[in-house]
């Protein structure tokens, strides 16, 4: 009964699970002997070196023999190696990132350094080193109950953020030594038969942590549950994976700057969200409270940004931002607060903030919060984030609304000074998110490991496919230029079109969202048939659910995006409705449904769609060519550049003339012509089976990601089969590797489905 609230709680057990929890884990608590907290027993270890260095910055690092005392070692078959070539590595510190300890075998480092809440940091710099090929290092990494890595690759994982090297940082609870001393464990991954797949590790430390920091101590409220009215107790059987922490408005701030506990803050240029903003930095004297004492060293407390100041009375203003993280897990989110400027008073500086759309605080006041004028206090929240931890990440998005009500447009800036985000355990003790890499769901173990063990073969293989697709596409575009005469409809009604609906007109076309009009579902929520309206025609209407991962942010991007978008090969909008908590889009009603249901959608449902019948040849050219066209017009001819990031055939709807269309916005990725770069770096999001695994490793969005998809579309409809086949065995499973290996060894006939 330890266990804290699933993060997919019934309303049952969200609302008295916490309470419930919060009494028993107040009673673990008190009955525990208290807890030291000694500075002095940090720890770094300079893996796969003997002797105590010295780092650049000026911090030691012992060696593996030379702290024999703190430290034990266990791993018969691993070995000290150094990277195989410096190129990649001569920019980082030689301590600890010169050397490592790798092997194909398990091993483990045990630390004698007494009991207490730790954080532990894993450092990994992932080239190739000596005997071990870096595109092979799949391993887990696991402490005590918990598993902090699983099948993780560093190379993927910093390939994807851009770094040169990354640092893993858990805070976990270390009982006392007679429970066992803290020993972390790294294995190759054995998910694959291979034994080619091997772990390593650069460094590792350990440093205590002050009580109270980050875990709750007894008597304290805890973090503020989103959505809730209560506390939750982060307690000792929660470990935690460090996700962001972020220095706002001001550069990177390394470990040293952090004497006891060695954190290290990053800027957030890459998550805040809003151009007119600028950095303020002030040089006043910080004052910490009992509670904010180990917060943040000073100068996170002393930058932020701030508004641009020819602001509009009334005008509103917001800072937000965005931060990818891993579905399925809950998270601790640490805002930290100071006020730097003299002249404030109670009332002058309001604001408001919003996790994830939902109001955390509403009016806050630092001033009547009680906290002097330079003084640090920080306020922490729990969000849990729903979703399968499989299918990769999602943004969690905080922000911050200055109230600009009156005349006080001048205190208009951000309060907050600093994020840190904690990923919290599930209850099967896991932290592990996944890698950033191509691994089919159903591709049997052997191509998985092909995949992995062979990734530059795979780049080929996919420029080969890419290059290919783009000559089809080419071909079906000058196909196109010739039989088609008109090609984007003139500009519809725009304004008039895109109207405002009232939720009594949405609630009476849809029969109080009866079950029988349901024609849809996803992971936005649900889409309706709108019949017996003031509307004149049938309409869909999409109805975000409060669980989508589709924020009031991303609804009104679609219809401003979607708006301003008109073309005989897109889905139209009529309009939307946001009343309340309720975003509902509107869009034009498409007869013959998805692509999908014609192609295969008939036969996996045992054929009980009566009325779907197979599509001719010809009618599977038509519907290519319309999503193409409107493809295209995404990519070339709108004034912003859209790159749809969800091609499908599902995504594809057939009107009653059997135009296509091309549907769902929900994730299209925006950007202005004027961008200098021709690519987004952002988080993974698509559709298994769709996703071009150039993006899923780079993480890097270009229009190319939308051919790739379009092209597994065409496979599909030369095919007759869905992209993932459940029904099929091994590598016919996927379409795509299915694909690729039938035109490897020139079967490409067997691919095509004779129509009956
Ligand atoms: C290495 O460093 C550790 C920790 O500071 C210390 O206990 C040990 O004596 C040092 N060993 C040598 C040989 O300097």
């Amino acid at each position: 009964m330890r266990l804290p609230p699933s993060p997919f709680p019934n309303n049952i057990i969200s609302t008295f699970f916490p309470f419930l929890l919060f009494l028993l884990q107040s009673i673990t608590v008190h009955s525990s002997s208290p807890v030291q907290y000694d500075p002095q027993h940090a720890i770094a270890v300079n893996c796969g070196f003997l002797h105590n260095s010295t780092a650049v910055d000026g911090r030691q690092w012992v060696g593996e023999t030379d702290s024999a005392s703190i430290l034990s070692f266990h791993g018969p078959g691993s070995k000290p190696v150094i990277p195989l070539s410096v190129d990649r590595s001569y920019s980082l510190d030689p301590t600890p990132y010169m050397t490592a300890r790798a092997s194909r075998s398990t091993f483990t480092y045990t630390f004698h350094i007494g009991s207490g809440f730790k954080f532990i940091r894993l450092h990994f710099n992932p080239v190739s080193y000596s005997g071990f090929q870096r595109s092979t290092a799949f391993f887990t990494v696991k402490s005590g109950p918990y598993t902090l890595l699983n099948n993780f690759n560093a190379f993927l994982a910093i390939d994807s953020l851009g770094l040169k090297s990354i640092v893993k940082e858990f805070t976990l609870y270390v009982p006392d030594d007679d429970d066992g001393p803290l020993s972390i464990t790294f294995s190759p991954s054995r998910t694959i038969p291979s034994d080619e797949t091997f772990a390593f590790v650069n460094g590792i430390e350990v440093v205590p942590m002050p009580l109270g920091l980050y875990y709750t101590m007894e008597g304290d409220a805890g973090a503020y549950v989103v959505g809730q009215t209560c506390g939750f107790h982060i307690g000792k059987d929660i470990a935690m994976e460090l996700a962001y922490r972020l220095n706002v408005g001001d550069m990177k701030l390394s470990s040293v700057h952090d004497t006891n506990m060695f954190r290290e803050w990053t800027d957030d240029l890459n998550h805040i969200i809003g151009s007119s903003v600028f950095p303020v930095t002030s040089a006043n004297r910080i004052k910490y409270t009992k509670t904010s004492k180990d917060g943040a060293p000073h100068r996170v407390y002393q930058s932020s940004w701030s508004m641009n100041r020819n602001l509009q009375v009334g005008e509103e203003v917001s800072f937000t931002w965005k931060l990818p993280v891993d579905l399925g897990f809950r998270y601790l989110i640490r805002l930290h607060f100071c006020e730097l400027d003299y002249e404030v008073k109670s009332g002058q500086k309001e604001f408001s903030i919003l996790i994830n759309n939902q109001m955390v605080e509403h009016k806050g006041d630092l001033i009547r919060w009680g906290v002097g004028i330079g003084v640090a206090i920080y306020k922490d929240y729990l969000v849990t984030v729903r979703g399968d931890r499989m299918m990769g990440k999602t943004d969690l998005l905080v922000a911050l609304y200055p109230n600009n009500y009156d005349q006080s447009t001048e205190f208009v800036d951000a309060v907050i000074k600093g994020i840190e985000i904690f990923k919290l355990r599930n209850p099967d003790d896991n932290l592990a998110g996944r890698n950033p890499v191509i691994s089919h769901p159903h591709a049997s173990t052997k191509h998985r490991l092909r995949m992995r063990t062979s990734i530059n073969d795979i780049a080929t293989l996919i420029i080969v496919f890419v290059i290919l697709i783009n000559v089809i596409v080419h071909q079906f575009c000058e196909l196109k230029e010739r039989s088609w005469s008109v090609n984007i409809s003139p500009s519809l009604i725009d304004e008039a079109l895109c109207r405002r609906f009232s939720f009594a007109e949405i609630s009476f076309a849809t029969n109080n969202f009866d079950k029988k009009l349901e024609i849809g579902r996803g992971g936005f929520g649900k889409v309706y048939k709108g019949v017996n309206n003031g509307i004149e025609k049938t309409v869909a209407i999409k109805r975000l659910g409060s669980e989508s991962v589709q924020g009031e942010k991303e609804f009104i991007s679609e219809i401003k995006t979607l708006s301003k978008l008109r073309h005989k090969n897109l889905v139209s909008l009529v309009g939307y409705c946001n009343f309340g908590v309720e975003m509902i889009i509107v869009y034009d009603y498409m007869e013959h449904g998805t692509f999908a249901d014609h192609l295969h959608k008939n036969k996996r449902n045992g054929g009980n769609n009566g009325d779907v019948t197979p599509l001719t040849w010809a009618e599977r050219l038509d519907i290519c060519l319309g999503a193409a066209r409107g493809l295209d017009y995404l990519h070339t001819n709108s004034e912003q550049d859209v790159i749809h990031r969800d091609v499908k055939s599902e995504n594809i709807l057939l009107d009653l003339h059997w135009v296509a269309k091309v549907a769902d916005f929900g994730i299209c990725k925006v950007g202005t012509t004027s961008h200098t770069s021709t690519h987004f770096s952002t988080d993974v999001k698509g559709t298994i089976g769709y996703l071009d695994p150039e993006y899923f490793s780079t993480r890097r969005l270009t229009k190319k990601s939308d051919v790739y998809a379009f092209g597994v579309v065409l496979w599909e409809a030369l095919c007759g089969r869905p992209v993932v086949d459940t029904r099929m065995e091994g590598e016919q499973r996927s379409l795509v590797l299915w694909v690729k290996r039938c035109f490897k060894e020139g079967m490409v006939d067997q691919l095509i489905v004779i129509l009956v």
